[in-house]
Parts: structure tokens; sequence; C-alpha cells
């Protein structure tokens, strides 16, 4: 197996608009982050992944690009970028840009110009389609975020494709010129030093030919079978490889979105050469069914134990996984896969020590390395997130559901759980800005930010730190061989890793009760590398865990 700084190295997400203002605009920018660096270099983490920072007119948060060159003004300048990366390559650490190349924004030139006619030179950027026999759209493709993915343009008469929100047109792959002006704008930031890209929802790329309606199938299916896995996918993502990432010391990250533990390989597999890791989405939808605001299904542990292990199974040795239990898209990871509350501290800890042990890179969160949790948005006018605004808004027309419960779905779910600013310290606005911030501060930030966990050496943060660092010093956390004990333990998630004789045990508690197990022949020659908890209670042949205890063992020579 390869190794490489990527695999080792973790991976912090940085949400820009909502990490640290320097300006007092309400809004996270450049020069916020840059005031930050000691803080990430202390985390321990290697690779900052930066969501979009380009130019946008910010219907889904920099998401729908108009100028693949440009910083956003409100984020920044070119010089606060440059001074950016400069930094953080000073301090030992990569910086990692958010490559958009399924869609840009209308207002990207391109489309400005796509529209004016259908004889115009950048007509075929895009995918335009006449309408349906009955005038409607096309087909009957939706779009990921409610309604449908076409929008009809009264200048041509025709449609064009837009799978996420209408300001966001879909880029035609298929037209070379497409492709070289992304390549051209990936060279352009590696030229500067970018140490890869994170690629959002990249096995959306090729469509399928002639755009046939999709089945009646759930949506996830759907994306699996007709949006995502096109007929010249991979010959794109190998062309991408060849012509510009292979020339670097880069690395891109893919965005799972309708790829599965079956096709993953065709993404991975080092020697097909065109991507190096991905993360899917099987964890992070493993407790809602198919929407985010549709039904939600209770967390079961095995479920989660076999989720792992498919995967581990489906790329061992042949590609490289990213491991992720929360990002910009999903509600907080210690809300949604522990306790919030009673077993707040616990649980986000234990959440970690489980992420830290699995192989792949590890990618954390803003946020989570001092546990933040979802917010309560009282009333639909402080919803921000596009994806949520639509589901209310369509809900208004269909009634549904109350718009009460649309509201509470929205709160459980939605995206804007993941995107308050982060909580600096007790001031105001929990000290990520001095003005009214984009987006409410979650109230709770009085008791959680990181001023608090910064001195506090049983805090949340602290552990975080200690974990990368001894994550760094263990290469068995990363490469080790995974062997699994205790399998079908509902309670209990149990297992080894080995690499050479390098050898550890993690035991974690993903109950808010007390749990024993008998593991205790396996763990007598071990000493305590990490516990969430002072002390580890073993009586006899059994290992009693406290609520949400995680503790990592290691094999004494
Ligand atoms: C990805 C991003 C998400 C965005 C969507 C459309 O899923 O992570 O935030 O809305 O792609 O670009
Ligand atoms: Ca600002």
């Amino acid at each position: 197996m390869e190794l490489s700084w990527f695999k080792k190295g973790t991976i912090y997400q940085i949400y820009p608009r909502s990490f640290n203002d320097s300006n007092g605009d309400g809004i996270g920018d450049l020069r916020g982050i840059i005031e930050k660096l000691d803080y990430l270099q202390s985390l321990n983490v290697d690779i900052l992944w930066l969501s979009p920072i380009f130019s946008s007119p910010n219907d889904d948060n920099g998401y729908d690009i108009s100028d693949y060159r440009a910083i956003m003004p409100e984020f920044g300048t070119m010089e606060d970028f440059d001074d950016l990366l400069q930094k953080t390559h000073d301090k030992g650490m990569r910086l990692v840009l958010d490559l958009v190349a399924n869609h840009c924004s209308d207002e990207h030139m391109w489309f400005e110009e796509a529209k004016k006619s259908k004889n115009n030179p950048y007509r075929d950027y895009f995918h335009w389609s006449k309408p349906s026999a009955d005038g409607g759209p096309p087909n009957n493709w939706k779009s990921f975020f409610g309604g449908s993915a076409w929008e009809y343009d009264s200048v041509s008469g025709e449609y064009y494709l837009h799978l996420f929100t209408r300001k966001q047109p879909d880029l035609n792959w298929k037209n070379p010129k497409v492709r070289e002006e992304m390549y051209d704008a990936m060279r352009f930031w590696l030229d500067k030093g970018v140490d890869g890209f994170r690629m959002d929802v990249i096995p959306l790329i090729s469509k399928q030919n002639g755009y046939p309606d999709a089945p009646d199938v759930g949506f996830r299916k759907i994306i699996e079978d007709v949006y995502a896995n096109g007929p010249r996918l991979h010959e794109y993502l190998k062309e991408m490889n060849e012509k510009v990432i292979s020339h670097y010391d880069a690395f891109s990250l893919a965005e799972g979105v309708g790829i599965n533990h079956e096709n993953a390989n065709l993404y991975i597999d080092y020697d097909r050469k065109e991507l190096d890791m991905l993360y899917h989405f099987d964890i992070l939808e493993c407790v809602i069914v198919n929407g985010k605001f549709e039904e939600s299904s209770p967390f079961d542990l095995i479920n989660l134990k076999q989720i792992y292990k498919r995967w581990r199974d489906a790329v061992h040795e042949k590609g490289w996984l990213a491991n992720a239990m929360g990002n910009h898209d999903f509600a907080r990871m210690v809300s949604r896969f522990g306790d919030d509350k009673e077993y707040w501290s616990a649980s986000a800890k234990m959440l970690l020590i489980m992420q830290a042990t699995q192989n792949g890179t590890l990618n954390i969160y803003q946020g989570d390395e001092i546990g933040m949790t979802n917010i309560i948005l009282e009333s639909v006018d402080e919803v921000n997130d596009v994806q949520s605004l639509n589901f209310y808004n369509e809900n208004l027309e269909t009634k549904r559901y109350s718009n009460e419960s649309a509201l509470e779905m929205i709160n459980k779910e939605g995206r804007d759980n993941a995107r308050t600013p982060i909580q600096w310290n007790d001031e105001v606005n929990g000290g990520f800005s001095k003005a009214n911030p984009w987006l409410k501060v979650n109230p709770n930030y009085k008791e959680i930010n990181v001023a608090k966990q910064d001195n506090d050496s049983n805090s949340i943060l602290n552990f975080y730190r200690n974990l990368l660092k001894i994550r760094k010093q263990n290469d068995v956390f990363v490469y080790g061989d995974f062997e699994e004990l205790e399998f079908n333990n509902s309670s209990l998630y149990v297992y080894k890793k080995v690499l050479s004789d390098e050898e550890i045990i993690v035991l974690l508690n993903f109950k808010n009760v007390k749990e024993k197990v008998d593991v205790s022949e396996k763990i007598s020659k071990t000493k305590i590398l990490i516990n969430n908890y002072d002390g580890l209670d073993i009586d006899g042949k059994y290992v009693h865990l406290k609520p949400y205890q995680g503790v990592i063992l290691k094999l004494e020579k």
C-alpha cells in the first residue's frame, strides 16, 4: 500500500462563512482564518479544507460559483488568500480548496452568455433541452433541493438542467471546452501551491444520454443509477488526473454522492488513476431513510458496524477512504450520533475515538472539536439554508406536514445546524463577530466555547488535541488491520487493530447506561492510551464501561 501524507493526515473542514469574522461585518472571512491559524495548529490537524471561497451570489453559500479564479469579496482579496496559503504552509499544514465542477452560478459569465441565444458560443457549456410534448420539463428529474431539475428559459423556449437550485445550472462536461476551463481553473490554484481539492458532487458530472426519465424508485437509488455514475464519468476523471492532478503533489477527495461500496473502486482504485479518496454517505445518512426531511430511522450500532465493515472489505488495499461523521450538509455529529445533553462531553469524545481508529483519513468538521450541537431555530425567518427553505416552501403548498412539524424537521436534520458561527468565547455573538452574524449563533455559546475549553484539561477540545497527537505517533491507528470483536453486540463497539508488532484494542459504549463485556484476556497485557473517563472498571473477567465510555488500549511490548 502506498503511504502518503494525506492518508495519515487529519483533514479539518472550514466553512469560512461561519468560522471567524475579522472585519466586523457578521460574515467569516479569510483574515479571520489567518487569525486562528495558531488555534488550528494547536489541534494537531494537518490539512485545512475550505468550503468554497470563490465569487458567488451565495444562493447556496458559495457552491454556486460565478468566477472560479476570484475570491468572494465578502471573504477578502487574493492577497488575503495568498497570505493564508503561505502562513498555512509555514505552520506545516496543507490547504485544500473545494472544487465545484458539476455546476456554476447562473451569474457566471458563461451562463449569462449562454442564455442570450441558441447560437451563443457558450450555449453548449450547459444542458439545454426542448420541452416535452405537453410543454413541461423534458423529463421527470427532480432537483436535490426539491422541484423539477429543469428551468424554463423564455428567450429560447428551452429548459436548462440544474440538479441543485435553479441558480446552479449544470455544466456540460461533454463539451471539451468546459473540461479545459475547469482544468485551467484547477491549475491556477495548484500553481499557487494549493495542495488539492475536495470535489463537490463529482460523480454527477457525466449525464445520461438523451436524459431518460428516472424510474419510480427512492431518491437515493435514482441518484446512484441515473444522476451519478454517467456513461463518460470515468473517462473525465482519468483525464482530469492525467492532465492536472498527477502533475502536482496534490490530492483529490471526492464527495461520494451516488457512490456505494460496489462502485467505489472505480473511483479510487490506485491502478485506475482517477481520484485519491472519497467519503461516502452511508454513515452520514444512516439515521435518515430517504430524503433528509422525510422519515428518520433510529441509530443502530450494528448497522453502523456493518457499514464500516462493508466499506473496509470493499476498498481494502485497493483504495483509500476519508472518514467523516459530520460536515456542512448534515446536522451536528454529537446531536445525531451521541447525546448532546447529559453525556455530551463523553459521547463527543467517544465518537472521535471511533473515527480516529477507523481505516481512512480522519475528516473533522469545524466546531465538532468543542462538541457544538444542533440549534433550535424559532421560526422560518431564522432559516438560511436553501435546501431547508425549499422544503419548507414546498410544504406550504403540499401541506403534507403542519408548518410546525416542517420547522421541527428542519431543526432536526437541516444544514443550518452545522453552519452556525463558531463559538469562540462567551462574549457577544460567541466572539465570532462584533456585528450581527449572518446566521444565528447557538445560544449555548456561554457553556460551549473554545475559550472555556482551552484551559480545561478535561475538555472535548483538549481530548481532540491529545488524541490527534497520539494518532500521529501510532501508525496502527491509520494503517492497522481491523479485527472485529463482539460484532453482534448492539451496545458496544469493540475491535482490535494490528500493524506488525503494534496492537490496539478499542472499546466503545454507545449506550447511556453502563455496559459490560468480557475481554479480560485480550486486554491483560495492555495499557490505557486514551480514555474519556478517569479509570477503567475491570472486575474479574468483565470490563464495565460507563455511559459513552471510550478507551483505547495498547499492547505492551
Ligand atoms: C455538495 C455540497 C453542498 C452543496 C451541493 C451543491 O453536496 O456539499 O453544500 O449544496 O453539493 O453544490
Ligand atoms: Ca467579515
